[in-house]
């Protein structure tokens, strides 16, 4: 353990003398990506650890903390009205404590909102100080003041606290943090600062231990994957610690997320098509497929590079498959930009693709471009996007009907009770029939496909 996470443990062991026992309850709100559901576990840790038990829901917690993301403006308006709507229970409930943190408090412009119009708020910290909760929160308690702590950066990184996995047998693991590529619509460098990679070893150390917990999927997380190592002394690449992982004993699925199409070298393409026990289902953002607008996105490859790229990647690996995300009405986008999109989607075939309306974000290259598209045609064309991406990813899901699937069932099926969800290795999502369920979470099974629809399949035990 660090000297910095010996000292936050240290604070929760104190804290712990006074909150065990008082049968207080806390909630977590996460919104956004991986990376805050994976710093959403952290805090449950944290917080679990000082003596706090789960609340039911978000109306009964004594402690409620909300994680917040800041891509699209939508996520933001959302947190501003749940924070309007806890007026009054603040009021009313003088123990009530509210805590905000992640993406959105980094912005100097939502910090001075809080300011003003939030005063109640007890807690804020950013993305760089997560592990200090402990610290933050002992203030908080001793002080009776309101405590903000938000860095604009910071270069270490602090592991090894607390942390409670959603899931028994399967885990996220961070590998990098921040982001260093400045696509022009994009917040995310703002918020989260510069690429720091985690040590090979660190990382291969934690996977060995959730393996030897149970775990048999994790999930690398890194808003670009592909660049990860530059800062590390060494200078190990991305696919040098794929294949460093792929032979750790009794891991059966290693997925990855980001790639940025512009780092998928050959070396990693060779690695993936190697090793079994790494996924074929491959998130690769394309944003738009016209030049103009790549470049003004700073996305760094052209149209065709990219689908130089899925060529490659598909003449190597014969059952990979790739999915995206796609903004609409970045600004300047013309009629023929959109169809240029629209014809790549139908030339890639993507499983399945992630479509966005373009928000604009304060601060960002793309907030000050003057050619912003009308509200009435960006909506037009994100209906055309999606009815071209759902029809596509049907078609996909109907040929797989008759096929044979290894899938690993994660939980019981939202829609229906009776039935668990699981993943390929290439991430469809598939339902299956069984009797037991308890049995059957967290297991590899075989199925065979009996029925399709739009985004998911239904099988059959084999
Ligand atoms: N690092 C990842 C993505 C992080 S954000 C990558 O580069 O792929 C996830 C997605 O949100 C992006 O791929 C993009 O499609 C979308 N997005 C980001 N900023 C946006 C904005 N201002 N408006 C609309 N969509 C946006
Ligand atoms: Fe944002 Fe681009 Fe970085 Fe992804 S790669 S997080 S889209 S700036
Ligand atoms: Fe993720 Fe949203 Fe932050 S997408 S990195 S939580 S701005």
């Amino acid at each position: 353990m660090t000297d910095e996470a010996q000292r936050q443990d240290q604070i929760i062991q104190e804290l712990s003398q006074h909150i065990k026992g008082k049968g207080l309850t806390f909630f977590i709100g996460t919104f956004g990506c991986q990376m805050n559901a994976l710093d959403s576990e952290k805090i449950e840790g944290i917080l679990t650890e000082i003596g706090y038990t789960k609340a039911e829901n978000e109306k009964t917690a004594d402690f409620l903390i909300y994680n917040t993301c800041c891509v699209r403006e939508n996520a933001e308006l959302k947190i501003f009205g749940k924070l309007g709507a806890l007026k009054h229970r603040k009021k009313t409930k003088p123990n009530f404590m509210v805590a905000l943190c992640g993406c959105m408090m980094q912005q100097d412009v939502v910090m001075d909102t809080l300011k003003k119009k939030y005063k109640f708020v007890d807690i804020i910290f950013g993305t760089y100080n997560i592990y200090k909760l402990p610290e933050l929160l002992q203030a908080r308690i001793e002080t009776g003041q309101n405590i903000i702590d938000i860095w604009k950066t910071h270069e270490d990184i602090v592991e090894d606290l607390p942390s409670i996995r959603k899931h028994a047998f399967k885990s996220c693991v961070n590998i990098m943090y921040g982001c260093n590529n400045f696509c022009t619509y994009c917040i995310v460098p703002y918020v989260r600062g510069r690429e720091r990679s985690r040590s090979v070893d660190d990382i291969c150390e934690q996977v060995e231990t959730l393996v030897n917990d149970g775990v048999k999927e994790i999930m690398l997380l890194g808003q670009n994957v592909n660049s990860y190592g530059k800062n590390l002394d060494d200078k190990p690449t991305f696919s040098y610690l794929l294949e460093r992982l792929a032979t750790i004993d009794g891991l059966r699925r290693i997925r990855f997320m980001t790639s940025h199409p512009k780092d998928f070298s050959d070396e990693l393409i060779e690695v993936i098509a190697k090793h079994n026990n790494i996924s074929k289902g491959l998130h690769l953002p394309i944003q738009s497929g016209s030049d103009s607008i790549l470049r003004r996105m700073n996305r760094v490859y052209s149209r065709e590079e990219y689908l130089d790229l899925v060529r490659k990647i598909k003449s190597r690996i014969s059952n990979a498959t790739i999915t995206t995300d796609i903004i609409v009405g970045f600004p300047g986008e013309s009629d023929q930009d959109f169809q240029d999109t629209l014809s790549v989607v139908e030339e890639v075939k993507f499983l399945s693709a992630f479509t966005f309306i373009y928000s604009k974000r304060t601060g960002t290259p793309a907030a000050s471009m003057t050619n912003q598209v009308s509200e009435e045609v960006v909506k037009e064309r994100f209906n055309q996007l999606v009815a071209t991406v759902n029809n596509i990813s049907a078609n996909f899901m109907q040929d797989q009907v008759g096929q044979k699937y290894e899938i690993l069932l994660e939980e019981t099926s939202k829609n229906d009770t009776q039935m668990l969800s699981g993943r390929t290795d290439t991430g469809i999502l598939v339902h299956v029939h069984v009797n037991d369920a308890s049995n059957f979470i967290g297991q590899f099974v075989n199925v065979k496909i009996i029925s399709a629809k739009t985004h998911y399949l239904i099988g059959d035990l084999i």
